[in-house]
């Protein structure tokens, strides 16, 4: 019999058998337990991410009850939303949040990772996630919006107390939701000192930012930060640990990027499909719809299983292979369509420069393997805890 629940990978368990069993045995798989569809095969998974007119993100995209409860149009900003008012969210905010304004960071950025990396270099050894992985991507966000220095430890810890989770914990506990709670509460002060004394970050031009005459609202403004902190902290941070589990696993890829650092933007690629930071996103089935032959009804919960999409053999040559040289263009790790990760430039440009600043100052690194800890998630899949040793 084939059972397939993400709770039952949230920690150490290795997904991708059960999910190769999925694609050629049950590509519409329902979870009689939980009650949800998984969708394994690439072309379902993009086709889920491309109708938003059949699945839609109203629900959230998160499986557990209480995320999925609270009103996610409200929390979630526009990624609880549908076309049109997606629409006009997403056209709003990325008045602010342009390419320009990410690239024009990268000083900044190189030089926030270098500051983690001096902290500990002398040493000899680290907790890559818990001295770097896990602080970097939360200072990059707290940089763009213009949260002060001094602020900075206490919102990364209640952002990562938000999506903590213990293993086999079945919905958001209640620390997580007291964490978010503090969190809203600041960025109310946040937005207010911005509307009286504006500046030059992302939070003035999120307040700031028109079309025809139509604005933000201060609230929209502060669920988009919010959201920004859910959908980029963690995500980048999985894509550090990610990166540095498989190219020690795999040494061969490792003497590449070693070699040669401009090989490292394709090392990020290929880790963020071969181990997607997010296995699978959840949908709701706006009407009855059949799909290989299952009936998924109208209210139905859908859960687009990226992390199987990017390993199918019919459209990667032997997928399970770590292989930094392969084309990763058809890679659904940063999701498609009209949610496609707003994030994914800064994502990338954070991967890389943490990359290169790791491989300048310390490419002799060793992980303890035996001692790394996953993180228990159901739709993120990472290290929380990975200890090394390196020379210089
Ligand atoms: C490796 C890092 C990242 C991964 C794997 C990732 C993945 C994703 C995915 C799969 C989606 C689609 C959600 C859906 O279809 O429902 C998404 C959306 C989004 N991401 Fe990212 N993300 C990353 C980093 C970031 C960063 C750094 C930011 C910003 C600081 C960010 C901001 C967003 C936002 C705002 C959305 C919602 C877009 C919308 O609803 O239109 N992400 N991300």
């Amino acid at each position: 019999m084939l059972e397939y629940s993400p709770y039952a990978y949230e920690s150490h368990e290795n997904p991708y058998p059960i999910y190769k069993r999925l694609r050629a045995e049950a590509p519409v798989y329902w979870n009689p337990q939980i009650g949800f569809w998984a969708l394994s095969r690439h072309k379902d998974v993009l086709m889920g991410f491309r109708s938003p007119e059949l699945f839609s993100n109203r629900m959230g995209v998160s499986l557990e009850p209480s995320a999925s409860n609270i009103k996610a149009e409200d929390m979630m900003s526009f990624l609880g939303m549908d076309p049109p008012r997606h629409t006009r969210m997403r056209a709003l905010v990325s008045r602010g949040f342009t390419p320009r304004r990410i690239a024009d960071m990268e000083p900044r950025i190189r030089e926030i990772a270098v500051g983690h990396i001096g902290s500990f270099i002398d040493k000899g050894r680290c907790d890559f996630i818990r001295d770097f992985a896990g602080k970097f991507p939360m200072d990059v966000i707290s940089e763009l919006l213009g949260v002060p220095e001094p602020d900075r430890d206490e919102l990364r810890s209640w952002a990562d107390t938000v999506v903590h989770r213990e293993d086999g914990v079945l919905d958001v506990p209640q620390a997580g939701l007291e964490a978010a709670i503090r969190m809203i509460g600041y960025f109310n002060k946040h937005i207010e000192a911005h509307q009286r004394q504006p500046s030059d970050d992302l939070t003035s031009a999120l307040l700031e930012a028109e079309i025809d005459g139509d604005r933000l609202e201060p609230r929209e403004v502060l669920a988009f930060l919010f959201l920004m902190i859910i959908a980029g902290n963690e995500t980048t941070t999985k894509l550090l640990g990610n990166a540095m589990h498989w190219v020690s696993k795999n040494p061969e890829q490792r003497a590449l990027v070693t070699e040669n650092h401009e090989l490292i933007p394709r090392w990020v690629e290929e880790t963020l499909r071969y181990d997607p930071s997010t296995q699978g996103l959840a949908r709701v089935a706006m009407q009855d719809i059949e799909l290989e032959g299952q009936k998924i009804r109208k209210d139905d919960r859908v859960f687009l299983l990226i992390g199987s999409a990017n390993r199918d053999e019919t459209i990667w040559d032997d997928p399970d292979r770590f292989d930094i040289m392969r084309s990763t263009n058809a890679s659904l790790a940063f999701g498609q369509g009209t949610h496609f990760c707003l994030g994914a430039s800064l994502a990338r440009l954070e991967g890389r420069i943490a990359l290169e600043e790791v491989m300048a100052r310390f490419p002799k690194f060793e992980i303890e393997h035996e001692r790394s800890v996953r993180v228990h998630s159901i739709n993120v899949r990472g290290f929380a805890e990975m200890p090394m040793e390196f020379s210089r």
